[in-house]
């Protein structure tokens, strides 16, 4: 890779959605709307999949049911699902919300320019979209809302929704065309009222190689190292959102857990009473100075989290000293 500058490349606002492969499409969309409480804002029955959210984005969540390695096919006959992935339960990819196509096009070129290859460029009729993957094979979308309006044209079951996008012809609007007072959807029975997304975790082996690549490429910012570098919290331009990503020392590489904020300490207590009447099994609890939360494991055992945040995340050092969960648990 040649030297990069960072102006060049992506420069995300925040993550707008994480997308799961699951083994049973029913039962992981109900888990997350019945117990989750995310709203099911629409379904891809051609795909195999569907998008749930809070309303800040088209979707916070999306879930395709896994494909065996064998290729599904967009709109107009793309090749969206190539053959050889899907084959497990697990990440398919995280979302990042960029201020406008002009912005994205423009990354692009920079990636091209600098022989950086992407794996796919599309239009999701919403969005307009450029993939890659990290150095730990996790794969990436970077992306514009074209339609500030999405709930107009996405919603029930849809046809398929994806096709090709070429962005050396693109219009390259100017304008921030995500929704900047969107309605947030509850979903009143559910145990749990998330409010929105805010981050996701990443475990890996090489901290300073995934460090590089979404700081760079990616466009995140250090906002802060803990445990002499062993876990990185990487920022977005929204100021409204602490951090974005957490990057983590582990035994493996991959994906930990998404993070869902609520809105305040007595909605965390309601939830967690709620769940527990429910018999539903909390995988873990934390109470500390910068955040109190809880994890559920998904039908196919991928974490969760919902939490409140606390002001003091420089307590982190000295709590992790006597804390004997694993990092990403606590971040
Ligand atoms: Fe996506």
């Amino acid at each position: 890779m040649k030297s990069l500058s960072v102006k060049e490349f992506f420069q995300p606002r925040r993550l707008g959605h994480v997308n799961l492969w699951v083994s049973d499409l029913q039962k992981s969309e109900r888990f997350y709307n019945e117990v989750c409480g995310l709203t099911v804002e629409f379904t891809e029955p051609g795909l195999v999949a569907t998008f749930l959210g809070t309303g800040h984005t088209p979707h916070d969540l999306g879930m395709i049911e896994k494909t065996d390695g064998k290729p599904r096919y967009g709109r107009d006959g793309l090749l969206q699902l190539p053959p050889g992935i899907g084959f497990a339960a697990g990440l398919n990819h995280l979302a990042w919300e960029l201020e406008n196509e002009a912005a994205l096009v423009r990354a692009f070129k920079a990636l091209k320019s600098n022989s950086i290859e992407v794996d796919m460029t599309v239009d999701h009729q919403v969005a307009h979209s450029v993939y890659m993957t990290d150095p730990d094979k996790n794969v990436v979308e970077f992306y514009c809302d074209t339609v500030r309006d999405w709930r107009k044209v996405l919603k029930g079951s849809m046809d398929l929704i994806t096709s090709e996008w070429d962005p050396l012809s693109a219009e390259g609007f100017t304008d921030g065309r995500y929704d900047t007072s969107p309605e947030i959807r509850i979903v009143s029975e559910a145990p749990i009222h998330p409010q929105r997304i805010t981050h996701a975790v990443l475990e890996t082996l090489n901290v300073s190689k995934l460090v590089k690549f979404y700081t760079s490429v990616g466009g995140l910012n250090v906002v802060d190292e803990l445990l002499d570098g062993d876990i990185v919290l990487l920022g977005a331009s929204h100021n409204a959102y602490q951090y974005s990503l957490a990057i983590c020392k582990g035994s493996s590489a991959g994906y930990h857990h998404a993070s869902f904020e609520l809105n305040g300490e007595s909605a965390l207590d309601a939830a967690e009473n709620s769940i527990n009447a429910m018999g539903i099994k909390i995988e873990a609890r934390i109470n500390a100075p910068w955040k109190r939360s809880f994890f559920l494991k998904d039908p196919d055992g991928m974490l969760s989290e919902y939490y409140v945040s606390r002001p003091n995340l420089r307590l982190f050092e000295e709590i992790k000293k006597i804390s004997s969960l694993p990092h990403p648990y606590l971040i």
